[in-house]
């Protein structure tokens, strides 16, 4: 059967990595979390000290971008890949709260989206790939066959975080939580280099009261219907 490149973006905490990492695994296609890869490039910058006063010292980043080594390695015992910074394993690290309210602003960054897009355009060239983020669909794979953008309410959306990060065993309040949502939502979509939008033929699908089999079923429908119409 012919391969297609899923490009899966919205906005953050729509589980839309777990639906993608999902349908991948029934595909048997690889998953990108390109989100990941953003947290990777900010946990460097926080281990080296590039953020003072508030901000971040970008000309130390663009210096350090060639000494950044992000790769995946698939976990038997998840089923899912791991993200790993420099050889080293940082899917927890780069999933706390410290990395969540530093990783808009090194998104933003022109130099650093360029350098992981031409990675992400060089890990999908052979397809049969699911990516989520925020550009995959306008940017980093335009021509992808099917394209999904997903949405849910804040509310509904720091909820699912906040309980994420109580499971780990992070405290913090749904306050805290949903001010960092609504925060990263304005500047993903309002920053000047690749704002996240919805692409004009991506699919749109609003999770808030949806389960996850639900989701699931949706998103499978989606693939087959694309996946005949190209075999035709
Ligand atoms: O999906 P996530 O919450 O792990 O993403 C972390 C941050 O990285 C978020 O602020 C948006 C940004 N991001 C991006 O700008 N482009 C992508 N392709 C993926 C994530």
């Amino acid at each position: 059967m012919k391969k297609i490149i899923i490009a899966i973006d919205g906005v953050s905490s729509t589980g839309k990595s777990t639906m993608a990492k999902d349908l991948a695994k029934e595909l048997g296609y690889t998953y990108i979390d390109t989100g990941a890869m953003y947290r990777a490039v900010t946990l460097y910058s926080l281990q080296h000290g590039f953020f003072a006063d508030n901000r971040i010292d970008e000309e130390k980043l663009q210096a350090a971008m060639d000494d950044i080594e992000i790769s995946f390695v698939f976990n038997p015992e998840t089923g899912r890949p791991d993200t790993y910074l420099n050889g080293i394993k940082v899917e927890k690290e780069i999933r706390g709260m410290e990395v969540a309210n530093w990783v808009s602003p090194i998104a933003a960054l022109g130099f650093v989206r360029r350098a992981m897009v031409t990675k992400q355009q060089e890990m999908g060239k052979a397809k049969g790939i699911v990516m989520d983020g925020r550009d995959i669909g306008t940017v980093v794979f335009p021509e992808a066959e099917l394209k999904i953008y997903v949405t849910a309410s804040a509310e509904v959306r720091a909820q699912r975080r906040l309980d994420e990060l109580n499971a780990k065993g992070e405290q913090t309040s749904f306050e805290e939580v949903l001010e960092n949502v609504k925060k990263r939502d304005y500047i993903d979509m309002n920053r000047a280099e690749s704002p996240l939008r919805k692409a004009e033929d991506a699919l749109e699908l609003d999770n808030s009261y949806m389960t996850i089999p639900e989701q699931k079923a949706w998103l499978l429908e989606q693939y087959n219907r694309v996946v005949s119409k190209n075999e035709l």
